[in-house]
């Protein structure tokens, strides 16, 4: 090899930081032939002379459709090369969703595309735990689509691992213009290499090396000049010089320059058609079944005896049209490639068509598949159930984009009409996982062609539901279970019965379809008490309508029969609807257990679409509960991923936080950047202009809060909601007015509220709203009021909402001059919003205290309220027992991010070892000094 010092020096460099735990991307970049395969191979003998493991595999045009095709080539020698208890170590904790991937391992399907790719990364992340690791892929242009979304995730977390990752890219390829390669090589940490042109003196160097080591100037420049330095171009040119049997002598140049091809094909094809039949069969045998190919295949595909393809090899590589080696492989891709370019469209479909066949006894499906994209449609029977078979297979690794091509394919063989309907329906659900927009058009057409049972209908109805639901057209979710239950017979009563109460439940989250949702709901509450063995369906239905119907003891009853139900928890779609009346029955306990429990089952699958909506959810409860800082790392995850109706979900939880904890310019800053709200008709937007109201009131932007506010209130009147929904927007309403001056409005809706909350009666509800009415009040009305407000929230398990009201009958008692019980209140309300974090509360309790004469202390910020979000993220996964590699797994961030969190969470707890983060967290450590506990004083 010549010319490459320099590149190899910047990789010297490159492996040295990557035994150091600094690992990078290196990306070599350039034309065909012009020496990127060459240099990869000296990047592994550098590698392996520094005791680096070296993994090595290569794209093929041929496998770019095969899921995972070179992830596998990579890891799977690795793998079976690792003796058990090194296996054991190298598939430790999500990694072993990786090897499912590769099909090395079974399990159950993982549930989200990303946990095969999260997977993945861990498994390369174990190893290279174990000594310095590169990984050499060559050819990445053709890297399939689940392997190269692997390698960007790896890529860009390659900084803290011993692990160079070499990529070797042929410039002007089409499939260059994928999206995740573009986002590849656009990032800063990695290095590219573009191999340059030979020079003239090195090409006479080759010149004499090759074909005549007595060659003349003249002769050698024109071979430079012809090939312009391009390495691969003057191997070719040199063999058809001596298939020509030209002299290495000026003379020879005119010869020379007629001989030379513009590319290296036209050359290569000519000299192989000179060669004779059986060396053009076997030459396009193997172009079809593409590289790696086992020579018995090749033979038979051939047509040719397996002695005479064994001979006819050997002298296939003599002229440098095959490797020397078996499995039979071209001498170069580019030869390959224009030997199938060569075969007519028709002679390689067919050709294709046979490979599939032959290959099947091989046994590898995804293999068969490929083959089977390549031919054309032609009715059969066999092509369809072997793509419907791989298809299944691509699933259950992890790779829904590839299935949903296998499909797509079996379609247009077409099937036949009796299995159109199954085809699409797995189609639609591929589709659905890798998150393709015609998802939704498979799902409605697999339901248009379904036959007789809508009973196996129904998962996919429901997830043809949630597609439209999460795209705001709840109108059409409902329409699909409506027309579900048109075709199923009375006398199936279970099944109806589900299904009227998905038709509901589906319809009361949206305002457009809430008004017939509701009168759908009344008739089945009806029907209710004579049905004997009530399906989960039917029951949250029910406890959502009688909520938000203000009916908080039936709401109440028909929840703990709902939690009662087995098995626990419930699939997704009825979980989150759960979630939601636990909110509104003031259940937080049970709803942060209900959402433990999923969080940690989706966490397990890797099933990063659940674990936002559960997060959101969970945020809530933790909110409601006065866990601000665990409400605060739930809803910030939950933001960094989420996208569309989920994303303005995990916002509302966000801002309520932040307005507690007074950040409104953090607040502020996340509106400024997210989409508006303004033409969707989901529930979801009700609960945010009820947030974003409470954030202008607190921001003094007391018109917009109203306007927000009042909004809130027309949307959750559609959607039924008599009193909560959005939260209890009259008691910030009434506030709101009573701030503009609008005595007379803010004391008529803070009335109506404290009615209603009377009449739902859980403690939260009332108590906020007899906080409310007692500050538009005022005088000794309004004093009673707030009395009344914190006994009720003492009851409560809302201790966010007990700091406010003791703040505000703190406030109203100390205005009526009787400034000792007025900071007797404040204290405690000071008290308690400085444990939770709550800055908002404690800041005003602290000014009334100031008002009243006290001299409140300000607390250091330690322990456990001087964790960001991100820390305590961290921490709790800690103390639960994780190392830091489980902690990094569970929270998508590498190992060493984990570690830095790790120290910094110590050094402000004030430990030492892990074994005290438990403690620390509860706030038992060090709680006279460090942390106020609720009851240790905070006033000096
Ligand atoms: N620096 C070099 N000195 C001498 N010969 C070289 C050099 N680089 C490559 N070659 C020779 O040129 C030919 C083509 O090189 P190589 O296969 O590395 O090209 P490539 O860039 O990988 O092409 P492709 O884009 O088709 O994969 C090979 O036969 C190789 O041995
Ligand atoms: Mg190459």
């Amino acid at each position: 090899m010549l010319e490459r010092e320099a590149e190899l020096q910047r990789v010297d460099a490159l492996l040295d930081a990557a035994s150091r735990r600094r690992g990078s991307v290196v990306v070599v970049e350039g034309a065909p032939g012009i020496g990127k395969s060459e240099l990869l191979g000296a990047v592994r003998r550098h590698a392996e002379g520094r005791d680096f493991g070296v993994l090595g595999a290569r794209g093929s045009e041929f496998e770019a459709d095969m899921a995972f095709g070179v992830a596998r080539q990579l890891l799977e020698p690795m793998l079976r090369a690792a003796s058990r208890a090194e296996r054991r170590r190298l598939l430790s904790g999500v990694a072993r969703m990786g090897a499912q991937a590769l099909g090395v391992e079974s399990g159950e399907p993982p549930a989200d595309p990303f946990a095969a790719i999260h997977g993945l990364y861990w498994l390369c992340a174990n190893r290279a735990e174990r000594g310095p690791l590169v990984l050499v892929v060559d050819d990445a242009q053709w890297v399939d689509d689940p392997s190269l979304a692997w390698l960007g995730y790896l890529g860009r977390r390659t900084r803290d691992l011993a692990l160079l990752l070499v990529l070797g890219l042929r410039s002007g390829d089409p499939r260059l213009e994928r999206d995740e390669l573009e986002r590849l090589l656009g990032d800063d940490g990695v290095d590219l290499i573009a191999p340059a042109p030979l020079s003239a003196v090195a090409v006479a160097q080759v010149v004499r090396a090759q074909l005549d080591a007595n060659a003349d100037e003249e002769f050698c420049a024109a071979c430079s000049e012809l090939t312009r330095g391009n390495p691969l171009f003057v191997r070719e040119l040199l063999a058809a010089a001596r298939a020509e049997g030209l002299p290495a002598r000026g003379a020879s140049v005119e010869t020379l320059g007629r001989i030379a091809p513009p590319a290296v094909g036209p050359s290569v094809l000519a000299r192989l058609s000179r060669m004779g039949p059986d060396l053009v069969a076997l030459a396009r045998a193997v172009a079809v079944l593409g590289s790696g190919t086992e020579f018995m295949v090749a033979a038979e595909l051939a047509e040719l005896d397996p002695a005479v393809a064994e001979l006819t090899a050997d002298r296939l590589a003599a002229a440098q049209i095959f490797a020397p080696a078996r499995p039979l492989e071209f001498f170069h891709p580019l030869i390959a490639g224009a030997v199938l370019q060569d075969l007519a469209p028709g002679a390689r479909r067919l050709a294709h068509r046979r490979a599939a066949s032959l290959v099947d006894r091989a046994g590898s499906l995804s293999r068969v598949a490929a083959h089977l994209l390549a031919c054309g449609p032609a009715g059969d029977p066999w092509v369809v159930r072997r793509l419907r078979d791989a298809a299944g297979e691509a699933l259950d690794r992890g790779a829904p984009g590839v299935a949903a091509g296998y499909l797509r394919r079996a379609l247009a063989e077409p099937p036949h009409p009796a299995e159109r309907s199954p085809l699409l329906l797995a189609l639609g659900t591929s589709e659905w996982r890798a998150g393709q927009p015609d998802a939704i058009a498979h799902l409605e057409q697999a339901l248009d062609s379904a036959g007789e049972d809508p009973g196996t209908w129904f998962d996919a109805s429901w997830l043809l539901a949630l597609a439209f639901i999460v795209t705001d057209r709840a109108e059409r979710a409902v329409a699909v279970f409506e027309r579900l239950r048109a075709g199923v017979p009375d006398s199936d009563a279970g099944l109806a019965l589900t299904l009227e109460a998905s038709i509901a439940l589906v319809g009361l989250g949206n305002e457009r379809t809430a008004g017939v949702a509701l009168r759908r709901a009344e008739a089945l509450r009806d029907r209710l008490p004579a049905v004997t063995d009530p399906p989960l369906h039917l029951l949250i239905a029910l406890a959502n309508y009688a909520a938000r119907t203000n009916r908080s003891s039936e709401a109440q009853e028909l929840t703990e029969r709902a939690l009662a139900y087995k098995p626990y928890p419930p699939p997704r779609e009825l979980a989150m609807a759960m979630m939601y009346v636990l909110t509104m029955v003031e259940r937080y306990d049970a709803l942060r257990r209900l959402s433990d429990d999923l969080i940690g089952a989706a966490r397990r699958q890797g099933a990063i679409q659940e674990l936002i909506v559960f997060s959101v959810l969970r945020s809530w409860a933790s909110a409601e509960c006065g866990e601000l800082a665990d409400a605060e790392a739930d809803a910030r995850w939950a933001l960094e991923h989420a996208t569309g109706l989920s994303r303005t979900q995990a916002l509302s939880a966000m801002l309520r936080v932040l307005v507690e904890r007074d950040a409104l310019d953090q607040a502020e800053h996340l509106l400024d950047r997210d989409a508006d709200t303004r033409g969707l008709h989901s529930g979801e937007v009700a609960r945010f202009l009820g947030v974003r109201g409470r954030l202008r009131a607190a921001q003094g932007r007391q018109t917009e809060a109203l306007a927000d506010l009042l909004e809130c209130g027309e949307r959750n009147e559609r959607l039924g909601f008599v009193m909560l929904g959005g939260g209890p927007w009259r008691v910030d309403a009434a506030l709101v007015h009573a701030a503009l001056g609008n005595a007379t409005e803010a004391r008529r809706l803070a009335e109506e509220q404290l009615e209603l909350a009377r009449a739902f009666a859980l403690p939260r509800a009332l108590g906020v709203s007899l906080r409310a009415c007692g500050l538009v009040e005022g005088g000794a009305r309004g004093l009673r009021l707030l009395a009344d407000a914190v006994r009720t929230l003492e009851r409560s398990t809302s201790p966010l909402e007990l700091a406010r009201a003791l703040t505000d009958y703190g406030a109203a008692l100390r205005r009526s001059g009787q400034r000792g019980a007025a900071r007797a209140q404040l204290e405690r309300g000071l008290d308690l919003a400085h444990h939770l974090g709550a800055g908002r509360i404690a800041g005003q309790a602290r000014a009334e205290l100031v008002a009243a004469g006290a001299k409140p202390r300000r607390d250091a910020v330690t322990g456990r309220d001087a964790l960001t979000a991100g820390e305590l993220r961290v921490a709790r996964l800690a103390a639960e027992g994780l190392t830091n590699r489980e902690v990094a797994q569970a929270l998508f961030i590498t190992t060493m991010t984990a570690k830095s969190h790790l120290s910094r969470i110590y050094r402000k707890l004030g430990i030492t070892r892990r074994n005290q983060l438990a403690q620390a967290l509860a706030g038992r450590l060090g709680d006279a000094t460090e942390m106020p506990s609720a009851t240790a004083p905070v006033i000096s």
